[in-house]
């Protein structure tokens, strides 16, 4: 048979064959069974050195001619099929974009910070604006300012944790209670002052119902003619939202605080026989803040004027009083970051809490 012949039929047939090859692997079988060491147009080249010089000058560009046209239409289908997989798998791994997301939220709002927006809730509703202070604090809104007089014993109240001192012997240090906020409410504005201000706290101590780290918030009124009377009644209408109970009983204890005075420790009415703490009935009493009357000095170090005004102060403990309303027993998971703790025990964080709408 004529070389040409032969060409021809063979790039036929494998025209065909790369034609309806559906894979990758039928290609190479395709390649080897024409180009390959014992392919038909390998073993026709290695006839080429039988021939003469002249069958030669025609045979051989032709077989060199199909050798290359079987090797691009081969990569060409090669291509084809890459491709085509290709749109195969975009379409099976197609996302729709404008479809709207599934929202399973991981996060959630810590109980301490869900007492946090319930006391605001209920304090703004109140008529208190929410201040806030810095937690490095310096000596003077810490302690002097509060009638914490240099050297004073109660200064130990408070494990505080200072600074390094600065160059001039000065040491800043972690505020041990939200009260210097009350300082810088008192200096940035002129009575009548309402403000809540909740805060971190910083103190050494670490035990079960102890960390060095925890949350109080602090309560401030000054205005002319205040009195223990309101300071009461502010505070038992708060609780009885708070822990959405109709009345709370309260009573106060006689205490010392250097920057209230009288100072005392309040407790409100709750019932401990069934196990758990119930707020607002039964015969015990739980201690509940700290609070009293502005000390004139405090007053004064703020540059008010203590012969015309007075002001009641409070503060307390959020972490404890969070642990009570949501029943919780240990304090030490507050701050373990535990995912499965805060998915049993955390607040969906767009469901703020509103006195009208609801609190918990
Ligand atoms: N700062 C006090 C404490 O941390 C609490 C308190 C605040 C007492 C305001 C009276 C008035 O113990």
């Amino acid at each position: 048979m004529a070389i040409e012949q032969q060409v021809e039929e063979i790039e036929a047939d494998a025209a065909k064959a790369i034609a309806s090859a559906t894979d990758e692997a039928m290609l190479e079988a395709i390649r080897v069974a024409e180009l390959g060491k014992k392919g038909r147009v390998s073993l026709l080249m290695r006839e080429l050195g039988g021939m003469s010089p002249e069958q030669r000058q025609v045979a051989g560009p032709a077989l060199n001619g199909l050798k290359d046209r079987l090797a691009s239409s081969i990569s060409a289908r090669k291509s084809e099929l890459e491709l085509a997989a290709l749109n195969v798998r975009l379409e099976a791994e197609r996302e729709d974009l404008t479809l709207p997301p599934r929202f399973e939220p991981v996060g959630a709002l810590h109980p301490v910070m869900q007492v946090f927006e319930e006391l605001a809730a209920i304090f703004t509703d109140m008529g208190f604006a929410v201040a806030e202070g810095p937690d490095i604090e310096d000596d003077f809104h810490n302690f002097t300012a509060l009638n914490f007089p240099p050297g004073h014993p109660a200064r130990e109240m408070h494990d505080t944790f200072f600074m390094k001192p600065a160059p001039d012997g000065s040491r800043k240090l972690l505020r041990t209670h939200t009260s210097p906020i009350q300082v810088r409410a008192m200096l940035a504005n002129k009575p009548p002052i309402r403000v809540i201000a909740p805060g971190r706290v910083y103190r050494k101590d670490w035990d079960a119902t102890h960390t060095p780290m925890f949350h109080q918030i602090e309560g401030l009124v000054i205005d002319e003619k205040v009195h223990m009377g309101h300071l009461k009644s502010c505070l038992t209408d708060a609780f009885s939202r708070f822990f959405e109970v109709p009345t709370t009983e309260s009573r106060f204890r006689p205490h010392f605080f250097p920057f209230t005075e009288p100072s005392a420790e309040m407790d409100i009415r709750c019932d401990r026989s069934g196990g758990e703490i119930k707020v607002g009935e039964g015969n015990d009493w739980l201690e509940i803040l700290g609070c009293g009357m502005a000390h004139p000095n405090v007053l004064r170090a703020c540059g008010i004027d203590p012969e015309k005004y007075q002001g009641f102060a409070f503060g307390l403990g959020v972490d404890r009083i969070a642990m009570l309303k949501y029943g919780m027993n240990d304090l030490r998971p507050y701050f373990e970051a535990d995912v499965e703790w805060i998915k049993r025990y955390g607040f969906k964080p767009w469901l703020l809490p509103t006195v009208t709408g609801g609190l918990s």
